[in-house]
């Protein structure tokens, strides 16, 4: 039996209700691009909604991460992961939680107790040293030279600067090599892994930067699926566990190259060819483009090209077909949207590949007429730059090309510009995370029930036949997608708007209830993604004019959201139009 069924076996035996996997966009947590914990998908519940499973959950949940993308092909880095998770909302706290990990790691794994360490938080102005937590390790039998206190930067979740629900954490390490374990534990010596991070989230980060207790104590835990299975199976490269062992043997195959020597291409063809697979298996629906998550996609499927060609693969041939379908073989029982969704996916990789390959041409013409002007066979930062971010020239290509014709790089100029432009997208993923954990705000949550009103107001201005296919707030504007085959006329969208802000002036209430998805289905309540429902759900319903299936939060009632006004209407991708609009304050005399 494999982790996954282990964990979830496991949990469920302690009362836990699994739940599945949400999609890697969130759905109602829309400012983020992708879901980068187990928990994101869970904030309505951590502050207090109630889930329709009860407040024992467990899961397996995709996750992607891109902040530290130029880092994969590493022996660790992965963009796409699977977080094992289990929850209490408001139930269990410290102690069972403790308890239960660690009869998970010593009697469903059988991981020597000599060989776990764990941290946990040393206090600070907030909240007092976790002695509690320590103690129940200690009764536990975990010795005190293997407990270590540490400060915010390390035993506290997310951190202190974000806002949403946090909490002091206490993390699990494993020795991992076969030398004698030291008689301390030293968190900095890398032979000791961290394995599982159980986070005590009992505060709130308000947006004016003040703390407040939560209605109810959560338990929040973390595994990451790849660490642990490369740990338990005694490998140091996380690309050769079991996990990684088909998806390289693929590699190996198409490129006709051993693993060993090209680890580093072989890892990133891995890491973003699967990541890309989960990105179109998806039910987000994602494609590749120059925005947003579609973006990160069209990057990933690019780069993994490039390593392609780096391991002479050919091009043209289906590699990327071979590499697909081997993950979703891999994969298709534990997410089965794989399957259903395999066309798209192989179609995809190669017209995106296949746009690449011309943009490559592009670049080499583009090269051509660089070298002609330049006159002191030197090329600059600015222009290699160019030839990376616009072309897609790695800069070994560029230093290739350019050597053939006796010209210099400036290398570190070039690293230099590298080095401030990843800085740049490090900031703008990070400040999206934020945005993800802090987009309960008073605005967001208007936009919110702002885009249900329209999702509602379109079925009768353009078609009833309307459905949403992705939103995406912050605390400034929404945009909503919805299928429609044409521009929408300048009629339709005065219309649509005109119908919002009626409903909005008839100060209508948002009311919940939660009901059988069939009961939902029948009383006729829009949903995105009907089949990861659980037999419960909450369906919110603004007057009579919308129901929806929904983890909320909403406004109470229409009046509170302003004057909605849409700013632009333009095509998202084949068959799906998109909104961006905006909720302006209500002046007074208009
Ligand atoms: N949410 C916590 C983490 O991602 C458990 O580490």
């Amino acid at each position: 039996m494999n982790l996954r069924e282990l964990y979830i076996n496991f949990f469920v035996s302690k009362n836990h209700k699994q739940i599945p996997s949400a999609p890697v966009v969130p759905e109602n947590d829309p400012s983020v691009l992708f879901n980068t914990a187990g928990m994101q998908p869970l904030i309505p519940y951590l502050k207090g909604e109630k889930h329709p499973y009860g407040t024992r959950l467990c899961d397996y949940q995709k996750c992607i991460r891109t902040n530290d993308l130029d880092e994969v092909g590493d022996k660790t880095h992965h963009t796409f992961f699977e977080m094992l998770g289990n929850w209490s909302l408001g139930d269990y706290f410290k102690e069972e939680s403790i308890s239960y990990s660690f009869e998970f790691l010593t009697k469903v794994l059988n991981i020597p107790i000599e060989k776990l360490a764990v941290t946990v938080f040393k206090g600070n102005n907030l909240v007092k040293a976790d002695e509690e937590s320590a103690n129940y390790w200690k009764k536990l039998g975990i010795k005190e030279e293997n407990i270590a206190y540490l400060g915010e930067d390390n035993n506290w979740w997310p951190n202190m600067d974000m806002i949403g629900p946090c909490g002091p954490d206490t993390e699990i390490f494993y020795f991992r090599s076969n030398d004698k374990v030291p008689d301390k534990f030293d968190p900095n010596d890398n032979r000791w892994v961290e394995i599982w991070n159980n986070v005590f989230m009992q505060y709130n980060h308000n947006e004016d930067g003040s703390f407040s207790e939560l209605p109810k104590k959560n338990v929040d835990t973390g595994m990451g699926l790849e660490r642990v299975v490369a740990v338990l199976e005694g490998v140091d490269d996380n690309y050769k566990s079991s996990i990684w062992k088909n998806i390289i043997k693929t590699i190996e195959e198409v490129s006709n190259k051993p693993y060993e020597g090209n680890e580093e291409s072989m890892r990133i063809i891995a890491d973003h060819i699967k990541a890309a697979v989960f990105i179109l298996g998806d039910e987000a629906q994602i494609k590749p483009s120059n925005t947003d998550q579609g973006y990160i996609l069209r990057r990933l499927i690019r780069r993994a090209i490039r390593h392609a060609k780096k391991l002479d693969i050919d091009i043209n041939s289906n590699f990327e077909e071979k590499i697909a379908i081997c993950i979703i073989e891999d994969f298709k029982k534990y997410y089965t949207e794989l399957s259903k969704n395999k066309d798209i996916i192989i179609e995809e990789l190669r017209k995106e590949k296949e746009k690449f390959n011309k943009t490559l041409e592009k670049g080499l013409k583009e090269f051509e007429k660089i070298i002609k002007n330049i006159n002191d066979n030197k090329l600059n930062k600015d222009l290699a730059f160019k030839l990376y971010d616009t072309y897609g020239f790695p800069l070994e290509l560029t230093c290739e090309l350019a050597n053939e014709k006796g010209i210099q790089v400036d290398i570190d100029g070039f690293k230099e510009k590298f080095k401030a432009h990843q800085e740049l997208s490090r900031k703008s993923s990070s400040g999206k995370f934020k945005g993800g954990l802090a987009s309960t705000g008073d605005m967001e949550v208007k936009y919110h029930t702002a885009t249900h009103l329209l999702n509602a107001a379109l079925k009768i201005t353009v078609n009833k036949d309307v459905h949403q296919k992705g939103s995406n707030i912050t605390s400034e504007r929404m945009r909503f997608d919805f299928s429609c085959d044409h521009k929408l006329t300048e009629e339709e969208k005065e219309n649509t708007q005109n119908l919002v802000n009626k409903w909005i002036k008839d100060s209508l209430d948002v009311t919940k209830e939660e009901m059988s998805k069939e009961d939902a289905i029948k009383t006729g309540a829009e949903c995105m993604f009907i089949d990861r429902y659980p037999s419960i759900v909450t369906v919110y319903s603004i007057g009579d004019v919308s129901k929806e299936l929904c983890g909320g939060p909403h406004v109470k009632n229409t009046s509170e959201l302003g004057k909605f006004k849409i700013i632009k209407e333009e095509a998202s991708s084949s068959g799906v139009r998109r909104i961006k609009a905006i909720l302006e304050e209500e002046k007074e005399n208009e």
